[in-house]
């Protein structure tokens, strides 16, 4: 990626480990702002579905290669929030099922996979306004966002969040809170000590403990790095 952000556009780049608040924080602050909101973690998982229904191993990365290839991701906005397509079908549900959470680290945890996903991210970005969350957004898809955030949370609050979560998609039946903390916490160690972009801290992301914030508040004080950021750029 050449010059600044994204090709002129402004770009905030939004990383944390999973029920940081990330994608909540992400998507008002661009409805606020009037930003694209980029879901990059709804695009490993759409991958991730697609590797599971067709059986293809993950150590097989000549299949692997050949199944993205065929594989067409499609995000789009409607009043009910983010709808994700595979090949024309809507996934948006599915995506977010326990059987996903389980095979999500692993497969985008495969070089085949981020390559493809990068490019197919800096695309959808070029030449707008976006707000990217995901693991690697300030690191390696977007190195020179205008603004970059870390968001941290304590797992207990995590925990919380996710199972709210899943309550309100209906895809909680059994779940136990010592599960969804271990698939967290699984994720977690997965995402941060893969070899390949890992989750982590850059040095100039702007480090926000949401622990103890309300959304409003994350929201607000995203918004204000933003504003101030983008008047200084003016
Ligand atoms: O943010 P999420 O929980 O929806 O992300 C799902 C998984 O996708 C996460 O466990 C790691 C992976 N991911 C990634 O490797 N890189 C990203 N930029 C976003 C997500």
């Amino acid at each position: 990626m050449a010059g600044k952000g994204n090709k002129h556009g402004f770009v905030i780049a939004i990383d944390g480990p999973a029920g940081s608040g990330k994608s909540t924080t992400a998507r008002l602050c661009a409805r606020r702002l009037g930003f694209f909101y980029l879901d990059t973690g709804a695009m490993y998982r759409a991958v991730t579905l697609k590797v599971l229904r067709s059986g293809v191993r993950l150590d097989d990365e000549r299949a692997l290669r050949q199944l993205l290839r065929s594989t067409r991701l499609e995000l789009c906005w409607d009043d009910g929030g983010l709808r994700v397509f595979l090949d024309g079908e809507d996934v948006s549900r599915e995506i977010r099922s326990p059987e996903v959470n389980r095979l999500v680290s692993a497969v985008s945890a495969l070089g085949v996979v981020r390559k493809m996903m990068v490019a197919e991210q800096r695309r959808l970005a070029r030449g707008r306004n976006v707000v990217c969350e995901g693991r690697d957004i300030g690191s390696v898809v977007f190195p020179d966002a205008q603004l970059k955030i870390f968001l941290e949370c304590a797992i207990a609050e995590r925990v919380r969040r996710r199972r709210a979560e899943l309550k309100e998609q209906g895809l909680d039946k059994g779940m136990s809170d010592s599960e969804v903390r271990r698939n967290l916490l699984q994720r977690d160690r997965i995402d941060s000590s893969r070899d390949l972009s890992p989750l982590r801290r850059m040095p100039d992301a702007v480090l926000i403990d949401t622990t103890h914030l309300t959304i409003e508040e994350e929201v607000a004080v995203v918004c204000a790095l933003a504003q101030r950021r983008i008047q200084g750029e003016q």
